[in-house]
């Protein structure tokens, strides 16, 4: 295959997603609380604004690069040529959309086999669109980001995630909280993973961290951060944070935050 023009492939994704956001948007005035479903858990909420943008996006991302398969939360499940497929969670921070929230976005990242080439996460309702592409930087809206300059957790502000099913963590997960408040300026909780990653990259948060998370949820977001210069590890400190399902991405404190995760999990 032919060297990928990965910034041109960005923009057009960007350009996609900002139209998916319309529809998110237009569904999202006087939503019918009524219309959502469950996935199986009752906490793990889906509805047709989910479904509807998914198909959105595949038809257009078809189109930006037909030999790109697909990996989707709603179930578009395709190989690409190369290891080539798009990343897609149509709707990320779906509790908060179905409760009227206005905190959620679109992560669409194209992947090779392991390794993240774009990443693109809008924030729906701030109109923030954060993108980047392997070895081309991390923006904002047009303006390059990086990660924070703070170098310790007690000047830090952290994020995380609860997941859907705590898989019989939940009282080592509540240990790692306890500490990282007590030793940070807190701790916050907003529901999208995409954008607590991409709050990462922009200097918002010091850290995130979270567990049983899925490739949908951070692929976009693990190269923003990256690209703004953090880390992205496991909680063992390795490289399995694609599909190992738990992950810590962090500026300068993440040597002090993988320590305190070490110790209790
Ligand atoms: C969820 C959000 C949430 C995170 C969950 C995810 P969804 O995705 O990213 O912040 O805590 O683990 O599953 O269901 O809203 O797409
Ligand atoms: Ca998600
Ligand atoms: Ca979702």
């Amino acid at each position: 295959m032919a060297n990928l023009d990965l910034k041109t492939l960005c923009e057009n994704t960007i350009q996609l997603v900002k139209e998916a956001g319309v529809f998110i948007r237009k569904e999202f005035k006087g939503f019918d609380i009524s219309k959502i479903e469950s996935k199986g858990r009752s906490n793990d909420l889906v509805s047709y604004v989910d479904k509807e943008t998914e198909k959105i996006l595949v038809a257009g991302l078809r189109k930006i690069l037909p030999e790109a398969g697909f990996i989707g939360e709603e179930g578009a499940s395709e190989e690409g040529t190369d290891g080539l497929q798009w990343v897609i969670d149509p709707l990320d921070g779906t509790t908060n959309f179905l409760h009227g929230l206005p905190s959620f976005s679109i992560s669409v990242a194209l992947i090779q086999r392991s390794s993240v080439l774009i990443g693109v996460v809008y924030e729906i309702n701030l109109d923030e669109c954060f993108y980047a592409w392997k070895n081309g930087g991390a923006f904002l809206n047009g303006n390059k980001i990086t990660i924070s300059p703070v170098k310790e957790m007690k000047r830090s502000l952290i994020a995380t995630g609860f997941p859907y099913s705590m898989r019989g963590k939940t009282d080592q997960y509540f240990e790692i909280i306890k500490e990282m408040v007590n030793q940070s300026h807190g701790l916050r909780r907003l529901g999208s993973a995409a954008v607590d990653l991409c709050y990462v990259a922009c200097g918002r948060f010091e850290a995130y961290f979270e567990f049983n998370i899925h490739i949908w949820d951070i692929a976009a977001g693990v190269l923003l951060v990256q690209e703004a210069g953090g880390k992205v590890t496991d909680y063992s400190g390795g490289d399995d944070y694609l599909q190992g399902k738990e992950l810590l991405a962090a500026g300068a404190i993440h040597t002090e935050a993988l320590a305190i995760i070490q110790k209790h999990w």
